[in-house]
């Protein structure tokens, strides 16, 4: 008899609900209908370097509603990994790790930039599927990640909440939602949550539109608002500031004026930390009306993952073991209507989706009236 094929697995990236739902989804299809055996590294890629690893084959039951994930998770990248206070290419501790448990293939659950490590990791000879997750929505070529739904079920309660202490106080409440450079868990839970105003990082914001929008309401007789605004939301002007930084870097043709430019990206970076913090002052001063900040931060990361993250990542699970079985790798395993398609990685690796500005769900709350600041 064959010997058992032997898959590994890890999680990278910021920790999303449904990690472990689709840590299940793939271990238990590949070992139940496959016959594989399953080893998980802890902490990401950081795991797979140092090899710190876990048989899972029975470690999977009573983790599909479970938040976080059971491996831990890391931002390192193979191939830029601090070790001992230096920066080290650790790809072929990688590989070793690889090779010493005879692994046929490895899955690794992150988003737009797992992917890219990803990719390194595949030209350097290994069998690597990904899958996409973030509560970002962010990655290209797949109809949904998991974690999104969850996060947007936490945002669109936590503006539930707001609503009602707002009306109360007659106050400005700017509640700052994640997302990283992109809109969909802002403008998804804005959206469903009823916020006034909707600042997302595709569409710079005029402080004056928005402060005009709130006082319009004010004459309406509503002497509240929310405003929903994105962490990487930005006014025209500073958008502008990024941009001119970003292409600098971009244009820097030696090292030292590449160093100049992301030494340049990073202050443009820096001064936008506490924006939704100027942003509620700003407002308050050009509307009169109290203003308060509510940043939801990590809870919208946290907990037990919604019904639909659950079903996402028990397919999309499911789906790569299959895939493994048949021998497709190099893939980032998609969703697609009901169903699932592989996506090579090189179609998706360090590549983001923004919200196109002619997307359904913006011209819905442009419809019902939303500002969106613009
Ligand atoms: O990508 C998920 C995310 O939560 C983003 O929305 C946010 O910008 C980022 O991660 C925060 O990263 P960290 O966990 O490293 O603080």
């Amino acid at each position: 008899m064959a010997p058992a094929r032997r898959i590994g697995i890890l999680t990278a990236g910021g920790d999303s609900p449904g990690l472990n739902a689709a840590i299940r989804g793939i271990g238990k299809a590949a070992i139940g209908q496959h016959g594989m055996q399953v080893i998980g590294f802890r902490d990401g890629f950081r795991g797979l370097a140092e090899d710190r690893s876990v048989l899972l084959d029975r470690r999977l039951s009573g983790i599909l509603t479970v938040g976080g994930t059971i491996l831990g998770t890391s931002r390192d990248k193979p191939h830029r990994m601090l070790v001992d206070g230096d920066i080290v290419d650790m790809t072929s501790a990688v590989v070793r790790t690889y090779q010493k448990h005879r692994l046929d293939a490895l899955v690794c659950l992150g988003g737009g930039g797992t992917a890219k490590n990803a990719l390194r990791l595949v030209r350097a000879g290994l069998n690597i599927i990904t899958l996409p997750k973030t509560i970002d929505n962010d990655v290209v070529l797949t109809d949904a990640t998991f974690g999104f739904a969850t996060a947007l079920d936490i945002a669109t309660d936590a503006i539930d909440r707001l609503h009602s202490t707002a009306h109360s106080h007659h106050r400005i409440i700017v509640v700052e939602i994640m997302g990283h450079r992109a809109g969909w868990l802002t403008l998804g839970a804005g959206i469903a949550g009823g916020a006034d105003v909707i600042l997302l990082p595709e569409i710079p914001y005029r402080v004056e539109s928005v402060s005009e929008a709130i006082l319009r309401r004010v004459r309406r007789g509503s002497h509240f608002s929310i405003v929903a605004v994105a962490e990487g939301a930005r006014s025209q002007e500073d958008a502008e500031t990024y941009r001119e930084a970003e292409s600098r870097k971009r244009a820097a043709s030696t090292p030292d004026e590449e160093r100049a430019a992301v030494a340049a990206l990073a202050a443009v970076e820096a001064a936008h930390a506490g924006n939704t913090l100027r942003l509620a002052a700003q407002l308050e001063a050009l509307t009169g009306l109290e203003s308060r900040v509510t940043i939801l931060g990590y809870v919208q990361r946290g907990g037990a993952p919604s019904a639909a993250d659950r079903l996402l990542a028990t397919r999309l699970g499911s789906a790569g073991a299959d895939l493994i079985d048949q021998g497709v790798f190099g893939v980032m395993v998609a969703a697609r209507g009901e169903g699932t398609e592989p996506v090579p990685l090189e179609r998706v690796a360090g590549k983001r989706r923004p919200v196109p500005l002619d997307h359904p769900w913006v011209l819905a709350a442009r419809h019902v009236g939303t500002c969106l600041g613009d």
